[in-house]
């Protein structure tokens, strides 16, 4: 196996080549001043099974078409089998049809990659697993959530309180428990499918005194992380903390949830940024190592 180096992830791509031991092939990029994108690939993929190693946060579109542009230009290169390890999957939440009228985002991503040449996808806690059957080529979802746990325990926050943000994410709550060894419980959260708007309950919730970290899927606005924590203020939690694999703290979302009383705010690798602590390199490198001869 060999690892492309997709632009949007290249450090991360370079720690994963490191620890399976794959040779790496770097990509030269470059955008015309129309927008346009133009990738070429600075090695020989012919005959290998190549894992490209590049996440879709913002700007989600061009870091898609770059992603389906390599893939292609592996496949013309005669690599056998290309991967696409995608650690941020863009356009995942939009996985079933709410309001009459949509489409399915992801379904649609998911054929242009299958057109563009992937022949498998390994990702990273895509918002509901169920969205894999929608690819047509196998595609796995790995859950770095162990990995956010385990940096909280070294902090010395080991049998702090596992907080999901509602009753979806319990099962993220229940994995870092697992690791934690503490408690776990979550919010009720109900959302306006046509503003957007949240709003949340902490009913039944016993969080006085301890030590509390929200853990999410997604960071995007905050919002859903503010809200979180002015409950766990007025249920009188001791401290409050938040870890999401994927922190795409857009505007000024970080600093609000600071504001709100928050003491860290602790990201994986997935989407590069000052809170990505954790990186997702070992998770994805095992996964990989799993089917480097396939
Ligand atoms: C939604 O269901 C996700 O799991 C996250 O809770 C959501 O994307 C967070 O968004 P925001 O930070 O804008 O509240």
């Amino acid at each position: 196996m060999k690892i492309i180096l997709g632009p949007a992830s290249t450090a991360l791509a370079e720690k994963i080549a490191e620890l399976t031991g794959c040779e790496k092939v770097p990509v030269a990029y470059k955008t015309f001043p129309d927008g346009e994108n133009y990738i070429r690939l600075e090695g020989n993929v012919q005959n290998e099974h190549v894992a490209i190693v590049q996440t879709t946060c913002a700007p989600q579109d061009s870091r898609l078409i770059q992603l389906a542009f390599i893939a292609a230009a592996a496949k013309r290169n005669k690599a056998r089998k290309v991967t696409a390890v995608v650690p941020y999957l863009a356009y995942a939440r939009q996985d079933k049809i709410f309001l009459s009228g949509e489409g399915i985002s992801v379904e649609t991503v998911a054929q242009m990659l299958k057109a563009a040449g992937v022949d498998a996808l390994v990702t990273v806690n895509i918002h509901a697993e169920s969205t894999l059957s929608r690819f047509p080529f196998p595609a796995k979802t790995l859950s770095a959530i162990p990995l956010l746990a385990e940096y909280f325990v070294q902090k010395g926050c080991k049998k702090a309180f596992a907080l999901a943000p509602d009753k979806g994410a319990m099962y993220i709550a229940e994995q870092a428990q697992s690791v934690l060894q503490g408690e776990a419980g979550h919010l009720e959260k109900q959302r306006d499918r046509y503003t957007g708007q949240t709003s949340q309950t902490g009913k039944g919730l016993n969080v006085k005194g301890k030590a509390v970290i929200i853990f999410d899927d997604i960071i995007s606005t905050g919002g859903t992380i503010v809200g979180a924590a002015k409950i766990l203020r007025e249920l009188g939690a001791a401290h409050v903390y938040t870890a999401c694999v994927h922190g795409l703290l857009i505007g000024d979302a970080e600093k609000r949830i600071l504001d709100a009383g928050v003491e860290e705010v602790v990201a994986t690798d997935s989407v590069p940024s000052h809170v990505s602590k954790v990186s997702l390199a070992p998770l994805i490198a095992k996964a990989l190592k799993a089917r480097k001869s396939g």
